[in-house]
């Protein structure tokens, strides 16, 4: 609509000016916010705009490819690929405790992205799609929560470290003017209505210690219970599942358990399905899945995910469990 189109010029307007004819970095996560600040931004100045992705080889499955099909191909964005799986595994191999395992991959991060990016010749701007509940957070900051989570992913420290200035041409915007913005720059619906992912991705979701065999597993399992989520519609609101959900996602429990599959008896992992409903992820109900949806899902991911012969339901609510398992 109008009111969209004028926005984005003038943003584009804003940043040309800021900007000037220096070149700009910016960590895309494929994440909603920082995938509509690389197009917002790739609209103002094109290829003064370079990308890194860092693939910690913990992101959903085929998720790499999709980021790289829809913005270097799609797009046309200059996109670095880092593909740092052995890296990440490395440092995560031995280490079980949940916040221990975050700092490894937060700092491994950074470091990764730091060493990419000063490969960049002239970079003078490092971009960010900090959003204005980030901003408001941050002024609030010292109590645990969303700020401690997000600094992650905004890769929080970088400026000062690599003498770059900030763009954050989304600092004046609320989550749904940011998705409605992404559309508008072209980047596909489904992509812009995800449900969010944690920065530390698979990495808080497989229980203890981080194995590539578990978050090869893990990533199958999420998979199919995100495409069944997509494809059964509720009756009554004419939603799928997935957009009736605010955040669905696999579990990966370390644990064996006895089946029997044929004629024979299987001894292999479990997964747990969590799928939330909530406003604020502060507090969240168990979505009331139909049981045939959930039959389907575990039955499918039992015959084509070999290595998991159980799959149980999570029906807690927040407090007193959290969203994530870790
Ligand atoms: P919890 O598990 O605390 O999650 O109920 C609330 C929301 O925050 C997300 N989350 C994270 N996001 N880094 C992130 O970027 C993290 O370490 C992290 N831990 C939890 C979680 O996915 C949910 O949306």
């Amino acid at each position: 609509d109008w009111v969209m189109g004028d926005y984005i010029a003038e943003a584009v307007e804003n940043i040309r000016k800021q900007v000037g004819d220096e070149e700009v970095i910016l960590g895309l996560s494929g994440g909603v916010d920082s995938s509509v600040a690389a197009a917002l931004i790739h609209r103002a100045i094109g290829d003064q705009l370079t990308c890194v992705f860092v693939d910690h080889g913990l992101l959903r499955l085929n998720e790499g490819d999709m980021v790289m099909e829809m913005f270097a191909r799609n797009l046309g964005v200059k996109v670095i690929r880092v593909d740092a799986k052995e890296t990440f595994m490395g440092e995560l191999a031995g280490v079980a405790d949940p916040e221990a395992k975050r700092k490894i991959i937060g700092k491994e991060f950074v470091e990764i992205f730091q060493t990419e990016s000063g490969k960049i010749q002239n970079a003078k701007w490092l971009a960010q799609g900090t959003i204005y509940p980030d901003v408001i957070e941050s002024a609030g900051k010292g109590k645990k929560g969303a700020h401690t989570i997000k600094s992650h992913h905004n890769v929080g420290g970088l400026p000062e470290d690599m003498h770059l200035k900030l763009l954050e041409p989304l600092r004046e915007l609320f989550k749904d003017e940011v998705r409605e913005l992404g559309v508008a720059l072209g980047l596909p619906r489904e992509m812009v209505y995800r449900h969010p992912f944690p920065g530390p991705g698979l990495g808080v979701r497989i229980l203890g210690e981080v194995k590539a065999e578990f978050a090869s597993l893990l990533q199958r399992a999420d998979a199919i219970f995100i495409e069944e989520l997509r494809n059964t519609i509720d009756e009554a609101s004419q939603k799928s599942w997935y957009d009736l959900t605010s955040q669905a996602f696999a579990v990966f429990l370390p644990v064996k358990s006895v089946g029997v599959m044929g004629d024979g008896r299987t001894y292999e992992y479990v997964v747990a399905l969590r799928a939330v409903q909530t406003q604020d992820f502060m507090t969240a109900h168990w979505a009331h899945l139909p049981h045939e949806l959930l039959g389907k899902v575990s039955n499918r991911i039992i015959n084509e995910v070999r290595g998991i012969n159980r799959v149980v339901y999570d029906i807690s609510g927040k407090p007193p469990a959290t969203i994530e398992w870790e």
